[in-house]
Parts: C-alpha cells; sequence; structure tokens
C-alpha cells in the first residue's frame, strides 16, 4: 500500500525538494504518494517547516512522524498539538555548509584578513600571525553541526575546546560541560563559536557576565541561533573592545530590523541567516532513510527530546 506523505512547507520549498523527495522515495524502495494537501487522516508522515500555514496537528491522528527540514526546531518543539515523534534535520549537505562556513570565518579572524582586503590608505603594516595551533577556537555545541566544525578546525592544527549540556568526549578536543564548565570553556577562548539550539536553557549563554569570561579581543561566530547572546551586551563589549569582532548569521527578529544597532556597528558582520541551508538531494535521502525506519519498525534517528526542546 502506498504512503501518503504531506509537505507541508512553503511553495518556494516544494519547488526546492518536490522531485528531490520523490526520487529519494523511490530509491529508497517505499511506495508514497507525495503531497501538500490531503485529507488529514489518510495522512502518514508529515515532511515540514515552520514556512507552512500548518500550525494545527490534532487533525492529522494517523501521523506516525513529524521530519523538520529544519535542524533548530524551536518553532515547533513547544506546540502542544504536535504529539507524533518530532525529527529534527540532520543532513551532510547542511554540516558541510556549515563546516565550510564557520571555518571560513574562523580563518578570516586568524590571518586578521580585514586588515589588508579593506586597507583604504593602502597601509604596509607587517605582521606575523599567530599558527592555528597558538590558537583556541571554543565550539558552544558539540552535537552534529559543532563536532564537525570541530574536526575541521582539529585537521588545520587549531587548538579547539567545546561545551555541551552532557560530557562529551571528542578526540582531539578538550570538552566542558554543564553551567559549571561555561567559565573554563570561555577563558581560553580567541574565537567562540555557537552551535547550540535555541531553548529555555541557552537562552543569554553569552551575557554581560559570560562575556567577561572571555580574555579581552576575542571574536565571536555565532551561527546557532540569536537569542543565544544578549543583544545589548554584546553591543556593551564590543564598544569596551572586550570583544574585538562579531560575525552574526542568526538573529532574534529575521530579517534583522533596519534599526538594529548591529547593522550599523562597525566590528560586527552581519550575514543573512545563510550559514548552512538544509540541501535537497543530501536531505531528502535522509528523509527517506528515516520513513524507511519507521516501516520497517527501527526507531527514528535524530528524535527531539521535547523535554530538553532539541
Ligand atoms: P545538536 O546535534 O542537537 O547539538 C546541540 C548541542 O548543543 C549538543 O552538544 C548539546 O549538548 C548542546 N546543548 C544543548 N543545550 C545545552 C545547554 N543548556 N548547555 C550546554 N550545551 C547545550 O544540534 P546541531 O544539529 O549541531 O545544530 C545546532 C544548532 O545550529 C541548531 O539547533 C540550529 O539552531 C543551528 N543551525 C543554524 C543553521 C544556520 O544556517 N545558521 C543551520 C543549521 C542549524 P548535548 O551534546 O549534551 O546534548
Ligand atoms: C537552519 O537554521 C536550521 O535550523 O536548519
Amino acid at each position: 500500500m502506498s504512503l501518503t506523505i504531506l509537505f507541508a512547507a512553503s511553495n518556494d520549498n516544494w519547488h526546492m525538494y518536490g522531485n528531490a523527495l520523490r526520487d529519494a522515495l523511490s530509491n529508497a524502495g517505499l511506495a508514497a504518494d507525495l503531497v501538500t494537501q490531503a485529507d488529514p487522516e489518510t495522512v502518514d508522515y508529515i515532511v515540514y517547516a515552520p514556512t507552512s500555514k500548518l500550525k494545527d496537528f490534532s487533525p492529522y491522528t494517523n501521523v506516525k512522524a513529524v521530519l523538520s527540514l529544519w535542524a533548530g526546531v524551536e518553532k515547533i518543539v513547544t506546540n502542544e498539538t504536535l504529539t507524533m515523534p518530532l525529527v529534527r534535520m540532520v543532513d551532510p549537505g547542511m554540516t558541510q555548509s556549515m563546516t565550510e562556513w564557520v571555518t571560513g570565518h574562523v580563518l578570516r579572524y586568524h590571518l586578521g584578513m580585514d586588515a589588508h582586503i579593506v586597507n583604504p590608505d593602502r597601509k604596509w603594516e607587517w605582521h606575523s600571525n599567530p599558527l592555528a595551533e597558538e590558537r583556541t577556537v571554543c565550539i558552544l555545541g558539540l552535537g552534529e553541526l559543532g563536532c564537525a566544525v570541530a574536526r575541521c578546525l582539529l585537521s588545520l592544527n587549531f587548538s579547539v575546546t567545546g561545551w555541551s549540556r552532557s560530557p562529551k568526549a571528542v578526540d582531539g578536543v578538550e570538552s566542558f560541560h554543564g553551567p559549571d564548565g561555561l567559565k573554563s570553556a570561555l577563558s581560553s577562548a580567541d574565537i567562540v563559536v555557537l552551535l547550540l539550539p535555541d531553548t529555555a536553557e541557552t537562552e543569554n549563554t553569552l551575557n554581560v557576565e559570560t562575556l567577561g569570561f572571555l580574555p579581552k579581543g576575542a571574536f565571536i561566530i555565532n551561527p546557532g541561533r540569536g537569542p543565544l547572546i544578549d543583544d545589548a551586551a554584546l553591543v556593551e563589549a564590543l564598544d569596551a573592545g572586550q570583544v574585538a569582532h562579531a560575525t552574526l548569521d542568526v538573529f532574534r527578529v529575521e530579517p534583522l530590523p533596519d534599526d538594529h544597532p548591529f547593522w550599523r556597528h562597525p566590528n560586527v558582520t552581519v550575514t543573512p541567516h545563510i550559514a548552512a541551508a538544509t540541501r535537497a538531494v543530501t536531505s531528502s535521502r535522509e528523509i527517506a532513510a528515516n520513513i524507511k525506519r519507521g516501516e520497517t519498525g527501527e526507531p527514528f534517528l535524530n528524535l527531539v527530546d521535547r523535554t530538553r526542546g532539541y
């Protein structure tokens, strides 16, 4: 019998994913009707992005799982009508994209590229950069993306530390965990990368107090989520030179409002939530594989823990 899979996301998403998902489902040996509208009671799985108009999941009484097109699930994890298993996106294409994006911005800071790329007075200023092994990059969040970024930076010889909720053993990474570990993690960080989910516990992880744990002149790269940083505290730390520069990809309100101080701050680079888009072909394979698991009685991969919020 054919499965009914509801694609609940924007029209743009449909144009991007429709064919890739159909191919992936067929390659996984699944007979499935992939549709954008259906009688709720006939739907077996929902592929979902918050760009969808679907907010009330209660009529979908036979759905076996909702599969998110996004890695971050903060926009749906608290939806009380979503009582079925919720799977977050883990996509090798997205992981590679995040690794490339973070590594690029780490290298910008590490090599001091701005001094030479933007050099309006044509200054010939010689300086020698420390080697990567003399530079510590601290990754807040040692999950799917944080670990991939850590491995790439280690391969370039950076000294890498990390912080997570539970203890983690990642080869080559000095790891800290829990609220008590944050000070130790930050106090040796030349560059901080935020790859935490947006939860009640992670809000304002970087605030007036914790920004003060950093060595003076540290750099911040945030491709995680906007609420991880207290905006006003960051501006204050930038103005005081406590933080030398910040590259921010994600914000409390997106698009970032025109009057937000980040746009005009000389030591902030704003990028428009582009660090790591879900890739249609690779993510479709992951979705199809997870649906196949559901159909063959295996547990779903990458299930969201509702109590933790990620
Ligand atoms: P993940 O695999 O779930 O990893 C999350 C990490 O954060 C884990 O190491 C987790 O600790 C840690 N963490 C969670 N709560 C914490 C807390 N209270 N204190 C300390 N550590 C905590 O997530 P992921 O796939 O790596 O993705 C991370 C985030 O990246 C997403 O949630 C999303 O917001 C963001 N993202 C952004 C983009 C973009 O384009 N900008 C793209 C994709 C994803 P444990 O290991 O102990 O569980
Ligand atoms: C993008 O930000 C995602 O969470 O997938």
